[in-house]
């Protein structure tokens, strides 16, 4: 029960933005655009529809991923781990998708540079939901345990994305951030919020595998 705890917060923290997003998703789907937002424009259905189909995946996906950590979940019900897996790299691929064709048809509000990043991060969910659930049914558990965590760090990005920034704001007003995210802080965040977490985790894998080396060495002797 104790390792059921940090997954479990990660849901609570998560669940409000994930709330959030499916409503603004909701809205989007009824015709409502959220007040002075430049979210959803008139006339562009396609760049509407795409954004509000990867605000409802995301929304699942960031609020629920957390769950697949588990391992009292793996274990008891190996079935709905992997049924649960297939919903949130599905998921995981909407939510990239509909982000893209967003970017591509009108950009994002911080231009070419944030344009870059979030497409980036984009590419890169969607590559570690797919290598992750190929690892699965290969029935290769350490490289899918490798991807899987990386699918689960990209997961909690946007979250982190959201949370970077209310820390900012509480500790220095807003410094170096425009309302078009094009200030200093801006700049370094539109990749800040996965690239460190995705390095970290690696670093840690890599210390992971020389350190479980030898000892595969000597029980192979
Ligand atoms: C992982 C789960 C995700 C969730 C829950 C999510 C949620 C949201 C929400 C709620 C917004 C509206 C802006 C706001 O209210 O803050 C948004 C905007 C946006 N998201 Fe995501 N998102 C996710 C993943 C992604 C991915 C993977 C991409 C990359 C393709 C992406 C690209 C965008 C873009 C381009 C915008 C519009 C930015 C702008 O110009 O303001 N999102 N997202």
């Amino acid at each position: 029960m104790r390792r059921a705890a940090l997954p479990l917060l990660a849901v609570l923290v998560a669940l409000p933005f994930g709330l959030y997003a499916l409503g603004l998703a909701i809205d989007a789907a009824r015709g409502l655009r959220p007040p002075d937002s430049h979210l959803f424009a008139p006339g562009a259905p396609a760049s509407n529809a795409a954004l509000a189909l990867h605000m409802a995946a995301g929304a699942v996906l960031t609020a629920l991923v957390p769950l697949q950590l588990i391992p009292a979940l793996r274990r008891r019900w190996p079935g709905l781990h992997r049924g649960m897996g297939r919903i949130f790299v599905g998921a995981a691929l909407a939510a990239a998708l509909g982000g893209l064709v967003y970017i591509a048809g009108r950009g994002t509000i911080g231009g070419p540079v944030m344009d870059a990043a979030f497409a980036l991060y984009g590419v890169l969910l969607g590559v570690a939901a797919l290598m992750a659930i190929r690892a699965a049914r290969a029935r290769d558990l350490v490289r899918h345990r490798r991807w899987a965590l990386r699918f689960f760090t990209l997961a909690m990005g946007s979250l982190l994305f959201r949370l970077h920034y209310a820390a900012w704001f509480l500790a220095t007003g807003g410094a170096g951030s425009t309302e078009a995210l094009t200030g200093p802080f801006d700049r370094v965040q539109v990749f800040a919020f996965y690239l460190p977490y995705l390095a970290l985790l690696e670093l840690w894998l890599s210390r992971e595998k020389r350190g479980a080396a030898p000892k595969s060495d000597a029980s192979a002797g």
